[in-house]
């Protein structure tokens, strides 16, 4: 954290006359200057005008590897040193800022960074903390990785009826803003104590009856003889944007966009290819799953036979191989797609 903060303050430093200069040319104003946010060092927005999209990614934890990899699948190819803040991609104009994940919407809300790669989870406790300076924060699409959910846990031996049995309780997370917006929802009133991690202990030590925490394998839990009672939300990584992104900008953002969606559809997708009796293609077609026109070709020295290939837009099940056999297709081959561009 405090790394992370020093470093983009002289980071700030050095880039400001850049970015003078080049408003100075353009006769532009800082969009930023009017914003509450410009008590900030890092709303001089201090890079921008270098005509490169800034991302900011999570430096290391759960989101680091897969956010660097999707990139990577989306063609940008970056030097991988993963003790600097900033690396660059060679062959796109991108930079990207590996940051601690708590950090990533303040990247963005102060245009250091105009996108990011974060659990939905980071980006809505911000926004219920501090709901105006993260106002121009958008989720543009959920990523598929990082599955987890917040949830209430109480110890075994705490009677756990409903969400009321909460009332006049202590509860120990780091996700103050999203448990108390449930809480009041709920009409519950507890104290909330914020802790930055190890939440788990909370209960054991005394300094809370019950915990609000991220679950995943719910491994954390057991280990500290919690039981999940109530999921406050479903989260996942997502990809946010700033919704004050300057038009060069925007023309890369949208590049990127349509390449991880390209990236994104392919890993769900399956190439299905089988050999299907002319009488029961009707009938095969029905079977493939989530695949609009399959392309039917004719096979050489069969009359009574064709082959068909399919994009199947969703997973092709065991059980539904065994279905298409059953309705005479043969020689069925299923295969991953690397890259699919409309
Ligand atoms: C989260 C959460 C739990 C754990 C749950 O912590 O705070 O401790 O993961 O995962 P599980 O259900 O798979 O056991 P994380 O590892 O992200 O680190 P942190 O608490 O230090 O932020
Ligand atoms: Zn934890």
């Amino acid at each position: 954290m405090t790394k992370t903060k020093t470093m983009t303050k002289n980071m700030t430093k050095n880039m400001t006359k850049t970015m003078a200069k080049n408003m100075a040319r353009t006769g532009a104003t800082n969009p930023l200057a009017t914003n509450p946010l410009s008590t900030n060092p890092l709303s001089t927005n201090p890079m921008s005008g270098d005509g490169r999209l800034k991302i900011a990614l999570q430096k290391s934890g759960r989101l680091s590897e897969m956010s660097v990899g999707l990139l990577e699948k989306a063609g940008i190819s970056l030097t991988k040193s993963r003790d600097q803040l900033l690396c660059r991609a060679h062959n796109f104009p991108l930079d990207v800022f590996l940051v601690r994940d708590d950090d990533i919407p303040a990247f963005l809300a102060t245009n250091v960074c105009q996108v990011g790669i974060l659990g939905q989870n980071a980006l809505l406790e911000k926004q219920a903390l501090f709901a105006e300076k993260y106002a121009a924060l958008e989720e543009v699409m959920a990523l598929g990785f990082g599955r987890c959910r917040l949830s209430i846990a109480a110890p075994t031996s705490f009677e756990y009826r409903s969400v009321d049995s909460l009332n006049g309780k202590t509860i120990a997370t780091s996700y103050r803003g999203l448990l108390e917006a449930y809480l009041r929802d709920k009409g519950v009133e507890a104290d909330i104590v914020t802790m930055e991690g190890a939440v788990e202990v909370a209960p054991r030590t005394h300094l809370a009856d019950a915990i609000c925490d991220l679950v995943s394998t719910g491994n954390t839990l057991i280990s500290n003889g919690l039981q999940e009672q109530d999921v406050i939300l479903q989260s996942q990584a997502v990809l946010i944007k700033n919704n004050n992104m300057d038009s060069e900008l925007q023309e890369i953002y949208e590049k990127i966009l349509s390449r991880i969606r390209a990236v994104l559809r392919a890993d769900n997708s399956r190439y299905i290819m089988l050999n299907s009796p002319i009488d029961s293609l009707d009938a095969i077609k029905a079977v493939l799953p989530g695949s609009a026109s399959p392309t039917v070709m004719p096979l050489q020295g069969r009359e009574d036979m064709v082959a068909v290939h399919a994009v199947c837009e969703e997973e092709v099940f065991w059980t539904t191989m065994e279905e298409l056999q059953r309705n005479g297709a043969n020689s069925i081959l299923v295969v991953p797609i690397e890259k699919m561009l409309d």
